[in-house]
Formats: C-alpha cells, sequence, structure tokens
C-alpha cells in the first residue's frame, strides 16, 4: 500500500533546465564576504579563504551575483579597484560588514578579486550595478573595464590591475530592490531609469562583438507592479526591441518560524510559505505574458530561501543551518524544474553565513550546510529536459490558519538526461514516513537500471548543522523495489530521495 504515487510523464517535455537556476548570491553583508569567503578586510591581512573556495569549487555553481542586495545601490565599483591599499574605506547605508559588524566598507574585496573567484571556483559572475544612488556612466563605465578589449583608459585600467584580457561579464542586473531599499521607485520611475541605464549599458554591448549582454530589471513579487513596469519599458517608441532578458523576483519565507523555538505545526507552515515561490512564478510569468507577447524575457528569482527571526542585522542575517531548511530548498528546486519553461536562473541568499547559506565558516573551518546537500543532490538535474510529473499525495491542512492553506506531503520533478531519467522526491511530512510509488509512462524497468539515493534519513528537521556534524548530512543509499514501469521507496519524515534510471 502506497501513500503517494508520482507519474513520470517521460513524453511530456517542459523545457531545458537551465544550469543557471543553480546560481547563488554573494552580498558584502555580515561575513559573507569578509570572513566568510575572504581574510581580513584590510589591504595588509588579506586573501581567499582557501576552505570556503574549495567546497564552493566543488560544489560547481553555475552563476554568482553579487555585490548585492540593497548593498549594490550604494556601492561604487570604482572604489574596489587598483592597489588594496589605496582603496577608500566607504560608510555603507545597508549592512553590518566583516566580523567587527563596522558599518563600513573597506573596498579590500572588489571587482577584480571577485572575478577572480568566479575565475577559480568556475563560475558565471552576475553583477548588480548601482541605479538607485547613481547614473548610467558609472554602470556604462564598469562594464567597459570589465569587458572592453580596445584601447581605453578603462580597459587600461583593468589591465594594469593584473587581468589582460576582458573578463566577458555576461549577466548585468541593473538596480536592486528598486521598489525599497533601491530607491523606493514606483514601477513607472524605476522604468524610466532602467531605460536610461539600459541604453548606456545595452550600448557597451554593440561594441563588445565577442559576447552578448543579459540585462536584468529588478521586478516584485506582485502581478501589478511587474505589469506597470513592463507597460512603461514597453510603452515606448522603440518598444519591444529594449534589451530586457530577465526580470527578477525575491522570494523570502520562515520570517516567523524562530528556529530554536518552533514546532511541528510551524514546520509545516514554513514549508507552505516556500512552497509559495510558484505563485510568484506564476504571477511574473503572467505579468511578462501580458505585455511583452512579442520578446522572450526569462524570471529570475535572485534571491530566495528562509529567513528566520534570528537572521537580524545584528546577528550579521545569521541563523541556523538545519534539514528542514534543506528541504525547503529541495522543494523550491522542484517547483523551478517544473517551470523550466520560465526560469532561466536563480541565486540562493546567500552563499556563506548569511541567511540560508550554503557554506559556514568559523575561524579555522568551512563547512558544508544540509542545504549544500540539496544542491549537490539535484546537481545531475541541470542542464537537464524537465518532463511533467503528476503528483497523488495527502495534504494536511495548517493549524491555525486563516487562509485554509494545506501542505502537500510529497512532492517531486524529474528530468531527462543523455543517459538517464532523474527524478527527485521530498517527503514533506515531519510526522510520518511515506511509500511513495514513482511510475514512469511506457517504461519496463529491472532492479538493475535503478539508482536511488537520500539524503537526512538519520536526522531530526530541526538538527542544526556544525563543523563537527557536517559530515553526517552526506547522501546514503536507498534501497527501492521495482516492478515493471514502477519504483516503490519508503521515506522517513523530512526527507530527500533522488532516484536516477538509466
Ligand atoms: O539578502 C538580504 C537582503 O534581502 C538584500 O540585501 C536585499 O536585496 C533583500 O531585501
Amino acid at each position: 500500500m502506497t501513500d503517494a504515487r508520482i507519474a513520470v510523464h517521460t513524453e511530456a517535455s517542459i523545457d531545458r533546465i537551465a544550469p543557471e537556476v543553480h546560481g547563488h548570491f554573494a552580498e558584502h553583508l555580515g561575513r559573507c564576504i569578509y570572513g566568510g569567503i575572504w581574510h581580513g578586510d584590510s589591504a595588509a591581512e588579506s586573501g581567499f579563504r582557501e576552505d570556503t573556495v574549495s567546497l564552493l569549487a566543488d560544489l560547481e555553481l553555475p552563476v554568482l551575483r553579487w555585490p548585492g542586495g540593497c548593498f549594490a545601490d550604494d556601492y561604487h565599483w570604482e572604489d574596489g579597484v587598483g592597489p588594496r591599499d589605496e582603496r577608500p574605506r566607504r560608510r555603507n547605508l545597508f549592512w553590518a560588514q566583516g566580523p567587527e559588524e563596522t558599518p563600513e566598507e573597506s573596498n579590500a574585496f572588489g571587482s577584480d578579486e571577485f572575478l577572480e573567484l568566479c575565475e577559480r571556483i568556475g563560475t558565471e559572475p552576475y553583477l548588480a550595478a548601482n541605479v538607485g544612488s547613481s547614473d548610467p556612466q558609472e554602470a556604462a563605465n564598469w562594464v567597459e573595464y570589465c569587458n572592453y578589449d580596445g584601447d581605453t583608459e578603462l580597459a587600461d585600467r583593468r589591465r594594469n590591475n593584473g587581468h589582460e584580457e576582458p573578463y566577458g561579464v555576461t549577466y548585468w542586473g541593473l538596480g536592486n530592490e528598486n521598489w525599497g531599499c533601491g530607491g523606493r521607485m514606483t514601477p513607472e520611475q524605476y522604468a524610466r531609469e532602467y531605460r536610461r541605464f539600459a541604453t548606456y549599458v545595452g550600448t557597451m554591448d554593440n561594441l563588445m562583438l565577442d559576447h552578448e549582454l543579459e540585462l536584468i530589471a529588478c521586478g516584485f513579487e506582485g502581478h501589478e507592479w511587474n505589469r506597470r513596469f513592463l507597460e512603461e519599458v514597453n510603452g515606448a517608441p522603440w518598444g519591444a526591441s529594449f534589451p530586457l532578458d530577465h526580470l527578477t523576483l525575491h522570494h523570502y519565507y520562515g520570517r516567523t518560524m524562530t528556529v530554536a523555538e518552533a514546532d511541528e505545526d510551524q514546520y509545516d507552515q514554513f514549508l507552505v510559505e516556500a512552497l509559495e515561490m510558484e505563485d510568484h512564478i506564476e504571477r511574473i510569468a503572467a505579468a511578462i505574458n501580458a505585455v511583452a507577447t512579442t520578446r522572450d524575457i526569462g524570471v529570475i528569482v535572485d534571491e530566495w530561501g528562509s529567513w528566520h527571526p534570528e537572521a537580524t542585522a545584528d546577528t550579521g542575517l545569521e541563523q541556523p543551518g538545519t534539514v528542514l531548511d534543506a528541504l525547503s530548498a529541495a522543494a523550491v528546486l522542484d517547483i523551478f524544474n517544473d517551470y523550466s519553461d520560465v526560469v532561466t536562473m536563480s541565486n540562493i541568499a546567500q552563499t556563506v553565513n548569511v541567511l540560508q547559506c550554503l557554506v559556514e565558516t568559523d575561524e579555522d573551518d568551512a563547512w558544508a550546510r544540509p542545504t549544500y546537500r540539496v544542491f549537490d543532490f539535484y546537481a545531475p538535474h541541470k542542464g537537464n529536459e524537465a518532463v511533467r510529473t503528476s503528483v497523488s499525495a495527502p495534504t494536511r491542512e495548517l493549524a491555525d490558519d486563516g487562509e485554509d492553506r494545506e501542505l502537500p506531503l510529497v512532492g517531486a520533478s524529474a528530468s531527462i538526461g543523455d543517459d538517464e531519467t532523474y527524478v527527485t522526491v521530498t517527503n514533506l511530512d515531519c510526522r510520518a514516513e511515506r511509500t511513495v510509488e514513482i511510475a514512469l509512462e511506457a517504461a519496463t524497468l529491472s532492479e538493475g537500471d535503478v539508482r536511488a539515493e537520500i539524503l537526512f534519513a538519520d536526522q531530526e528537521p530541526d538538527l542544526e548543522v556544525t563543523a563537527d556534524n557536517a559530515d553526517e548530512f552526506t547522501a546514503a543509499d536507498l534501497s527501492v523495489s521495482v516492478d515493471g514501469s514502477s519504483i516503490v521507496a519508503e521515506l522517513p519524515p523530512s526527507t530527500v530521495a533522488a532516484v536516477s534510471i538509466e
């Protein structure tokens, strides 16, 4: 007797899963850069943390967004290039920086350090330009510094700073949360700013024949804001030909669930909030479809993840890393797979030490959080063709919920690669084991065709990762029974399974 059935419709393709959907976000905030990725915050004691770099390189993250966040709209890139001991120390409006939590930015880690990090870990950079407190010239100059191969002062400055060849940065975000910390703009105001910035940054693209820039506008969670923004951008005479490749949304969840005190009812609510990602994607896609029918605009979720009450400005937005958080990441990655025809990139917040980070550090060590294991587990989906799944599973009504929301207790997604079909399954039920059947359309399977693994079978959902227990969260073999086109597995509470079928 099974509790849930997942039908995998192998003939019903959705789209290729963009590898960039497994992207990350690193902001100058708390101990993310200074302390997490970079030692010290002065010229004298600077350098990469090799332990963090090595963990990030192993994960093969496809893209990394930097330097913010709210930080980006108060950041001036020229402060962070050139000899480190000559860089100005600046006040920062938004976040405490570094281990001493001083609200100042040393600029020890700037563009060349970030782009070197990307080269070392094999990731594509995604730079967020300052729209809120700067002008299009500064953004266009940044593109020229990074990407131009000609005979100009800015290209020479990059060469003198140690990088002869252009970096070829493709992804350029124009602003961050410009409805909030990035200038408190109306959608129409931001659209006008976006047009100015995209004109100058986009024109830079024409000068550089070797690669194409992808320009990214910062959207909002609500449909209406995005629709008004897109209408204003599109409304100009040059309308549909205007450079706008992606529109973003941010979705954080768990703001009322203090990790240390939460009970099982709150776990359910937390996971329902994570699953609301689907509604946000639907809404932003509807806004794009309503306004921009003649153009191809991708959706980037360039900040997402858990944000618990433990993460305050005073703690540098640090919070415990638990199985429950990791489970939410798995559920969200399943949603991204299901919307592979819409979602072109995502960037979980944040890479190291901050919010739902993947890597945590102290003075001596760096270690993987449970969410890191989920990204590793889902890696085979990257670049595969996503296919439709239908999940029949029990649901649980949320306790004391005025909105009558329900948690679906099992989730899944599936994709097809060159040699295998890959199915990921979550048991979102923290109270009970679930027996799950995975049924592959039109397949005849034998035991030897199927390999299965499981995460978190031996851990409680609220178990917090530390330097000492980090290795316990790695994947284990999962035994399954195979019969014809069906695979049956027993999933303990709060677990993630992956089944690969040759
Ligand atoms: O990730 C932390 C902050 O959350 C970012 O700076 C901002 O963009 C968002 O509100």
